[in-house]
């Protein structure tokens, strides 16, 4: 490849969606199903999943980070107030939430660009999710 062509293929993964930059549907698949086995070895969250059908919650997980992500799919679950609702989560388990995510992109060898993306994304969520 010469320098322009590098130069050309560089910025074109600079404007790619989050989406693409993490793989794809199979990417974000992967993800998830991490961020699933992390959630139910940690001791802070695990038994909130307690009677969770972990097939059902990982597709929709993995619907919502496609779609809110930059894919082609469509999320069907609920928003993030009626999914948490009633359960009265506080900021610990909030936090614990987000690391088992950071572990999880770690797994993945996901980058820090795509980390930080997705920290911000996760934290603009905070309000709607604790303390329903
Ligand atoms: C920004 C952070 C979070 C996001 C994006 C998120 C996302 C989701 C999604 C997409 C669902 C499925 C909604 C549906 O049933 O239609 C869900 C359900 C659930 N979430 Fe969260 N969640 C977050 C934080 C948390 C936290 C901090 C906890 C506490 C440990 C938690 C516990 C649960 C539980 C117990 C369910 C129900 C699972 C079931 O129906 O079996 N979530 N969440």
């Amino acid at each position: 490849m010469s320098i322009t062509e590098q130069a050309v293929a560089a910025e074109q993964n600079a404007q790619a969606s989050l989406y693409d930059r993490l793989g794809g549907r199979p990417g974000i698949e992967a993800i998830v199903a991490n961020i699933w086995e992390n959630h139910v070895s940690n001791p802070l969250i695990n038994k909130r999943y307690a009677d969770s059908d972990p097939a059902e919650v990982k597709r929709l997980v993995t619907e919502m980070c496609c779609a809110g992500f930059g894919g082609p799919e469509t999320y069907t679950g609920k928003d993030m107030i009626t999914a948490h609702k009633g359960m009265n989560i506080n900021d610990t388990e909030f936090v614990a939430v987000c690391d088992d995510v950071l572990k999880a992109l770690d797994q993945n060898n996901v980058g820090q660009r795509e980390k930080d993306e997705i920290l911000c994304i996760l934290y603009s969520l905070k309000n709607e999710v604790v303390y329903q």
